[in-house]
């Protein structure tokens, strides 16, 4: 399955992505992961990336498409993949579906997690992320067994340095302007599914499996 995961900043994509791409046995391509792993290893597309990530703005298109590029003619992508955070505007929509014609397909689904704007602020001021796995924590919410540590493996947790509320705030906005008009772009392709994303994490990951069997192949 191709399949793109749309939604606010703190929707959940990330936490939804690592259960619904393992369900799929797909891999998942997350551009926020790709870049913030950049920053940290100081590379240069890091360094190119990292004052936008920091204000909340998007990186631009030429860098991000690049590297989206490159990561989805690794052979694991090859049959299926899952796509977290990209695309993120219309230009980039427009270039994937370009990109995926020439190499004869196309996208199946794009699934949108709908949550308001108050959940999103309380959801990523609580959030820690693994610096090891990856794997995603809320202190409230969805707490580790110890403070700050991985119970996955054993990892140290961090809050990153885009969850300030006024970062949070400016992120919403980059969203409603250049990434909700992603809604009717898909919607017109007769590809977009949309997902109450309320609730427990595992309830929404059902609802999710469930209202994606009709495009498994
Ligand atoms: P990115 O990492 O993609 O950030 P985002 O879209 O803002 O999304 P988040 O990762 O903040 O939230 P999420 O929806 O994944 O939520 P999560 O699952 O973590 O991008 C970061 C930056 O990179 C961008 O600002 C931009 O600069 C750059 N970038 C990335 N892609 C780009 C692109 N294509 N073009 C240009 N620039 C790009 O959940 C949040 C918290 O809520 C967690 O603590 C979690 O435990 C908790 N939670 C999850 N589900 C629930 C639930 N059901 N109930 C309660 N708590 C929950």
């Amino acid at each position: 399955m191709r399949l793109v995961l749309v939604g606010p900043p703190g929707a959940g994509k990330g936490t939804q992505a690592q259960f619904i791409a393992s369900h799929l046995s797909i891999p998942k391509i997350s551009t926020g992961d790709i870049f913030r792993y950049n920053v940290s290893t100081g590379t240069e597309l890091g360094q190119q990336a990292k004052a936008y990530m920091d204000r909340g703005d998007l990186v631009p298109d030429e860098v991000t498409i690049g590297m989206v590029t490159a990561r989805l003619l690794e052979p694991d992508a090859q049959a299926g993949f899952l796509l977290d955070g990209f695309p993120r505007n219309v230009p980039q929509a427009e270039v994937l579906r370009k990109l995926l014609a020439d190499w004869d397909t196309r996208l199946d689904v794009v699934l949108e997690l709908v949550v308001d704007d108050d959940e999103v602020v309380r959801r990523l001021s609580g959030r820690r992320t693994c610096r090891q796995c990856g794997r995603i924590w809320h202190v409230l919410f969805e707490p580790p067994s110890k403070a700050d540590i991985c119970d996955d493996c054993g990892g140290e947790l961090f809050q990153r340095d885009d969850d300030r509320e006024q970062t949070i705030r400016h992120r919403l906005d980059v969203y409603a302007e250049q990434t909700q008009p992603l809604i009717a772009f898909y919607a017109d392709d007769g590809i977009l599914l949309g997902l109450d994303a309320t609730g427990p994490v595992e309830e929404i990951t059902e609802r999710a499996m469930i209202a994606l069997r009709r495009f498994i192949r």
